[in-house]
């Protein structure tokens, strides 16, 4: 029998002619390092099911920051701890609330790192749900105005753009019109647009204290069996004014990735998520598999799989990684 014309090894054989026809490239400018920030000074508390990753006091979120811009990482994503919760979530939308006070803080520092804030009520509320609860139901046109003005006032701090994670519908709409009107038409939406009820939010919950204290957010977050429904997701943030599109989490869900990015070819991020990390993180640790070669193929299959901006807490791990091969 004749050999085949085409013999995939070729290309393979030699590591300078294999990094030629790579097709995916990661590079630190893909990358969204999330960042939580917590109330006092010289803070810096450990986040157990998350190793390497810690609350911050504004102080320490500076050096942080400083820390990753200096790495080439260009963007931070800002998730905050209140003082007090409360059913409305107050300090989401107040001046003096966390994120406003770190956003300032940074922009400050180091003005050219971009600053993107989530724009949540569940950090904030006492009953951990994203919106306004009444009558034991999550309500959504009511949770759209408290919403508007959490983006306004982040806005108004500094943030370069602005990233609905709750899931209500017509949020974007709401956000692009309330910043419209309070002079920020310039400020870019990053819509969580396709974010599904994950279990992988665990580790995320106990660092913001945000696990709902009744039911759960499948009223709100999409049913993980759906990709149809994120098509459809995607298509209505797009049209209500979305800058940029997320699908999250982002490993179990690349097919979801895959598809819009397909369909729409627009600015799209994935999230790799908290229990995404503690996976690789923790079977790192018992040594059952090499951590950072489980990381740089997890990021670079999300950016394979169609994401242009990947959000993970191993930003600065591989930030540094990438360096090092350049090196
Ligand atoms: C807030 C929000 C969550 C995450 C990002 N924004 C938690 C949730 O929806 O319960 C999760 C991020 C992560 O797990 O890393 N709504």
């Amino acid at each position: 029998m004749a050999p085949p014309i085409y013999r995939p090894r070729r290309l393979r054989d030699k590591a300078l002619l294999r990094k030629m026809v790579r097709e995916t490239a990661l590079s630190s400018d893909d990358l969204i390092y999330p960042l939580f920030v917590v109330h006092g000074r010289g803070l810096r508390q450990p986040i157990a099911p998350m190793p390497g990753q810690y609350r911050l006091s504004v102080d320490e979120v500076v050096k942080e920051a400083k820390d990753a811009a200096s790495m080439g990482i260009p963007a931070v994503l800002l998730f905050g701890i209140p003082e007090d919760k409360d059913p409305r979530g107050s300090e989401a939308y107040a001046d003096e609330g966390i994120v406003q006070q770190a956003t300032r803080a940074i922009k400050d520092t180091v003005p050219d790192l971009l600053v993107i804030t989530d724009v949540c009520l569940c950090e904030y509320t006492s009953h951990g749900h994203c919106g306004v609860v009444e009558d034991g139901r999550v309500k959504n046109d009511p949770t759209l105005e408290l919403l508007a003005r959490t983006a306004v006032s982040h806005a108004e701090a500094g943030a370069d753009l602005v990233a609905p994670s709750d899931m209500m519908d017509g949020r974007v709409a709401a956000i692009r019109e309330a910043l419209d009107e309070g002079g920020f038409g310039d400020t870019p939406i990053m819509a969580y647009s396709a974010k599904y009820a994950s279990s992988f939010y665990g580790p995320f919950r106990e660092a913001a204290g945000s696990t709902p204290q009744f039911g759960d957010r499948r009223s709100y977050q999409m049913d993980p069996a759906n990709v149809v429904e994120a098509l459809r997701e995607v298509a209505l943030d797009i049209d209500e004014g979305a800058d940029i599109v997320m699908v999250k989490p982002a490993l179990p869900y690349l097919d979801v990735v895959s598809r819009v990015k397909a369909e729409f070819g627009l600015p799209l991020a994935a999230y790799s998520v908290s229990g995404e990390y503690a996976m690789i993180r923790a079977a790192g640790t018992l040594g059952w598999l090499d951590e950072e070669r489980a990381m740089m193929e997890a990021l670079v299959s999300i950016r394979r799989a169609g994401a242009d901006l990947v959000i993970t807490y191993f930003a600065k791990d591989a930030a540094r990684r990438l360096e090092s091969r350049r090196a």
